[in-house]
């Protein structure tokens, strides 16, 4: 085959040609992608803001423009600039946020003046400020929605023309914006400028200026003009406002100057974000109760995190799942000292006063199904301690902003913002050194006890012992009832059956709740007062040698209380013999535990509770008001309210005077 001949002509034309399609394709090679890059995401699916979704458009078209997860439209930035927005494909979303203003003109971001930082959406950012001064942040503009600018856009043909304040009016009221959540939390204060004494001022609170004027780029003390807001005072250490934002927006986070005495700088937490408070604070009650303390730990739970209707898959789900709860400690001492109440509403400023002064301070977070009130439902426990003793406490519940819920959801509508959140504070306290008293919880089989019991120096160091020998006896006296309930017509069913309405597993729940009871008396600290406390074992010695009532050596007192088996003993033999506790006091179990067993179980086994005069002294009342929470007597779940602890403001005295009920023997020893 030939090639056709080519005249001279027609070789240099064919020639040229090549070369000028070459020309073309490596000039098309260096160009830029596309002319207008832009990324079409469908609205409210962030899952299909893929590069695959990227269209080329040309410029008038009306191209869509639109943040993943919030809707918010494409940014601003003036006619003719918009086309060059470029689209980062950054479009996953981190635990539900999306991680940055994922659209906008970089070319604007290194526009930021000097000593003005830029937040991204979501992110949080820390920062130093001295005392007198401010430290500036701007957050770009985010997105507007994409179909109002482009039809404005179109109307206006000489928007350039326009004075910028006349723009930004513009912007303003054809479109308001997304909402963005600002929150600022202070991370350290100043410390005290003393060696000794306390304090009476708290070092004073950073302040929030707010600006979304081009004007006001820098706002603070020295620059109030054009403000957003009034300047925002920090409220122990948490601030927060939401704005609707469709120009950059400009913060200021100003040091007041100190007094003399205080001494240091400031550091904080500032974010914005689209989706809702980076930091957080709730006021919310009686989510939180205190079980019980002794000496040197405390041990508090959480009201039912689920309902009766929640799912049986939810409730092991809650149990498996880490607890999202944390509890921050603080003696009253180094609460006032450091002032930390000018950080109490603030997750990282908590936490570092906490690490700075807990010493030997542990909590242990868990969840537990432990039996409160009626139900068996995951709820969250922390044991404090290591905790000094005879001392005022202030405690902090908080959920650290990396807890993992992993789709279960918290009551109360809690959400746990990323950067934490802090309920208000309560007091507690724990007892002298010298108490007899100490707290278990966790037993193997009075797995719903979970309280102070009598306890000596012994055990001090060795809950597991205790727990062990109070838990072992317990199920020891429980196979012997079990074996003498299997000799009464248990299993039989109709007429022969002793009770229509209630069974022997009944019987056995209720024999086995009040045996945990009577075995383990709830113990308080003999410094405790109230008539409803009952003394026990008053003839024993503090660990001083000192005795109880050293001053009153009547004849009258020795019968009417040395000598009576009731103040001189303990109700559980076992307890005198083997723990040896010094002098306490007990709190009577409630006398419904009484009445349950009566009538769950079967007539043949004899029970009965004490007459009038007997059942005074060995069984203490449910408070008359049903939805009281004072403890007036000891029952599975006995609980603290905490907020009746709650000091008016957190440095007020902080003491919870604890009501309890008295007991005797007799309970223990007519039915073992
Ligand atoms: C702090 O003191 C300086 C000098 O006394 C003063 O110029 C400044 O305005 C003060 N700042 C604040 C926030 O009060
Ligand atoms: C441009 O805008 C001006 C006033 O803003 C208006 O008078 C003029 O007609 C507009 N021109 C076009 C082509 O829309
Ligand atoms: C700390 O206190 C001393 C004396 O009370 C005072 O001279 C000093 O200025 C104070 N320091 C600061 C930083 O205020
Ligand atoms: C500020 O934070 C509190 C506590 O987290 C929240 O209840 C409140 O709604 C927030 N307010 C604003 C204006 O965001
Ligand atoms: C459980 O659901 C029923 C019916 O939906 C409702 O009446 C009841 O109040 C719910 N109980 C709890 C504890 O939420
Ligand atoms: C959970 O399981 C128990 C026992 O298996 C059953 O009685 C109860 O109805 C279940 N609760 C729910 C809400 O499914
Ligand atoms: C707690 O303090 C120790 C030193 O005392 C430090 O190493 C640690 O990083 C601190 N942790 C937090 C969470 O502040
Ligand atoms: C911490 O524990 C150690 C060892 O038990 C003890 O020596 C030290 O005094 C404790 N520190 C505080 C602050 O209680
Ligand atoms: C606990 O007591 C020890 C020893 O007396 C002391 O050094 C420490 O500061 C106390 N801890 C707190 C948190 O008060
Ligand atoms: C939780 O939210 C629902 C609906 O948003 C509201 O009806 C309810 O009152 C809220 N509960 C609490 C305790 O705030
Ligand atoms: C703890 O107490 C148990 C029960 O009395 C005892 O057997 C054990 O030896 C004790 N352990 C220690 C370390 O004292
Ligand atoms: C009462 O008992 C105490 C302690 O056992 C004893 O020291 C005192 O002498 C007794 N008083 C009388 C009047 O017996």
């Amino acid at each position: 085959m030939q090639l056709p001949k080519l005249t001279p002509l027609q070789s240099r034309l064919l020639a040229s040609a090549i070369a000028t399609c070459a020309l073309i394709l490596i000039w098309i090679s260096f160009q830029p992608r596309y002319f207008v890059y832009a990324v079409e995401v469908p609205l409210g699916d962030p899952a299909e803001a893929s590069p695959h979704d990227e269209t080329i458009t040309l410029p008038g078209d009306d191209v869509r423009i639109l943040d993943a997860e919030d809707g918010l439209g494409d940014t601003h930035f003036g006619s003719g600039e918009r086309e060059k927005t470029e689209a980062r494909s950054e479009g996953t979303l981190e635990g539900g946020y999306a991680p940055d203003f994922a659209y906008f003109d970089r070319s604007l971001i290194g526009r930021a003046t000097d000593g003005v930082d830029d937040l991204a959406n979501g992110k949080m950012m820390s920062s130093d400020v001295d005392p007198g001064s401010t430290h500036y942040f701007r957050l770009p503009a985010p997105k507007r929605r994409r179909t109002i600018e482009v039809d404005s856009e179109r109307a206006s043909n000489a928007s350039s023309t326009r004075t910028e304040e006349e723009e930004e009016l513009r912007k303003r009221q054809q479109n308001p914006g997304a909402t963005i959540y600002i929150s600022v939390a202070t991370c350290l204060q100043p410390e005290p400028n003393k060696t000794t004494g306390i304090v009476n001022d708290l070092p004073e609170q950073l302040t929030l200026y707010v600006s979304q004027s081009s004007k006001n780029t820098k706002p603070g003390p020295n620059a109030k003009n054009d403000l957003a807001t009034d300047p925002i005072s920090l409220q122990n250490g948490f601030a927060n406002y939401t704005l609707q934002a469709s120009s950059d927006i400009f913060l200021g986070v100003s040091a007041p100057n100190l007094t003399a005495d205080w001494k240091g700088k400031y550091s904080f937490q500032v974010a914005a974000s689209s989706d809702a408070d980076y930091h957080g604070y709730s006021t919310l009650d009686n989510f939180l109760f205190m079980v019980d303390a002794d000496s040197e730990s405390a041990l508090f739970i959480t009201k039912d995190l689920t309902t009766g209707n929640t799912s049986n898959d939810t409730n092991s789900k809650w149990m498996e799942t880490p607890s999202p709860f944390t509890l921050f400690t603080f003696t009253q001492t180094m609460w006032e000292w450091f002032g930390v109440e000018a950080l109490s509403q603030s997750y990282c400023g908590l936490q570092a006063m906490y690490n700075a002064t807990k010493g030997n301070a542990t909590v242990e977070a868990s969840m537990t199904d432990r039996y409160t009130g009626g139900t068996r439902l995951p709820k969250g426990q922390l044991h404090a301690e290591r905790l000094n003793a005879s001392q005022n406490y202030l405690g902090v519940l908080a959920f650290p902003g990396n807890a993992s819920l992993d789709g279960l959801e918290l009551p109360d509508n809690i959400t746990i913002p990323r950067g934490g959140l802090v309920m208000k504070q309560f007091g507690f306290n724990t007892t002298d050194v010298d108490d007899s008293c100490q707290v278990i919880f966790g037993l193997g089989f009075c797995s719903d006890t979970a309280y102070a019991v009598p306890s000596s120096s012994k055990f001090k160091t060795n809950t597991t012992g205790l727990a062990q020998l109070y838990d072992q006896q317990a199920q020891q006296y429980f196979t012997n009832f079990s074996n003498s309930l299997d000799q009464v017509a248990c299993d039989t069913t109709g007429t022969a059956q002793y009770s229509l309405a209630r069974t022997c597993t009944d019987c056995r729940n209720d024999y086995k709740t009040w045996l945990c009871s009577v075995i383990m008396p709830r113990c308080r600290s003999w410094k405790e007062t109230g008539d409803e406390l009952i003394p026990r074992n008053i003839n024993a010695q503090f660990s001083d040698g000192s005795i109880p009532f050293p001053s009153n050596m009547s004849l009258e007192f020795n019968q009417t209380m040395r000598q009576r088996f009731a103040y001189n003993q303990s109700r559980n033999p076992m307890i005198d013999q083997e723990i040896q506790p010094g002098p306490y006091k007990e709190l009577l179990p409630c006398e419904t535990l009484c009445f349950d067993i009566v009538r769950s179980c079967p007539a043949q086994l004899g029970f009965s509770c004490p007459n009038n005069h007997a059942m005074k002294l060995t069984y203490g009342k449910m408070p008359d008001d049903p939805n009281s929470r004072d403890l007036t007597c000891n029952k599975p779940g006995a609980v603290l309210n905490l907020s009746t602890l709650r000091g008016a403001a957190g440095r007020s005295g902080v003491s919870g005077s604890l009501m309890f009920v008295v007991a005797t023997l007799i309970g223990f020893i007519l039915w073992l």
